[in-house]
């Protein structure tokens, strides 16, 4: 049984991740409005793994005797400058939600809610890896900036990008 403090945060972990995913759609439609195909099918399948984020949180907190919450969702921005702005937003987003499990998993040891704190450990990873594919594009994007056709090769290239545990690299 999740105590009410935690069920409450939980719940607002699935309003962040939902916020994810509706973000990362806003980037996927003004990606494929500028014809960066590559891009808006990241964003797209980003915001899909955002929703499947969510619903994780979502049914756990159910099974554990909880109860999940549809919540109003923020507004994301629509407009981006370049695809730059896209991705530096992009991590910063994920800074935050990193920072947003990690205060959950000290909730967690200090409710000794064991459980809950093993369950989260798969977002610790996630968020991780997250973290990393948005540096590595970022680096990536910074390396084609000045050459010409660089971001017709970076659209080309985006769904090959990934990330190893022994770091950054190209698939
Ligand atoms: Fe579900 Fe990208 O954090």
């Amino acid at each position: 049984m999740l105590s009410q403090k935690i069920e409450k945060a939980l719940n607002e972990q699935i309003k962040i991740e939902a916020e994810s995913s509706q973000f990362y759609l806003a980037m996927a439609s003004w990606a494929e409005g500028k014809g960066l195909e590559g891009v808006s099918q990241f964003l797209y399948q980003h915001s899909d793994e955002e929703r499947m984020h969510m619903l994780k949180l979502f049914k756990f907190v159910n099974e554990r005797g909880g109860q999940a919450i549809v919540s109003d969702l923020k507004a994301p921005s629509t407009n981006f400058e370049d695809v730059k702005e896209v991705f530096s937003k992009l991590l910063s987003h994920e800074t935050m939600v990193t920072n947003e499990i990690n205060k959950l998993i000290f909730l967690c040891l200090e409710e000794k809610d064991y459980t809950t704190h093993n369950f989260l450990q798969w977002y610790v990873s996630e968020q991780i890896e997250e973290e990393a594919l948005a540096r590595t594009i970022l680096d990536k994007l910074n390396l084609l900036g000045t050459v010409d056709g660089g971001l017709y090769m970076f659209d080309k290239d985006i769904l090959n990008i990934s990330v190893t545990n022994s770091g950054s690299t190209l698939a």
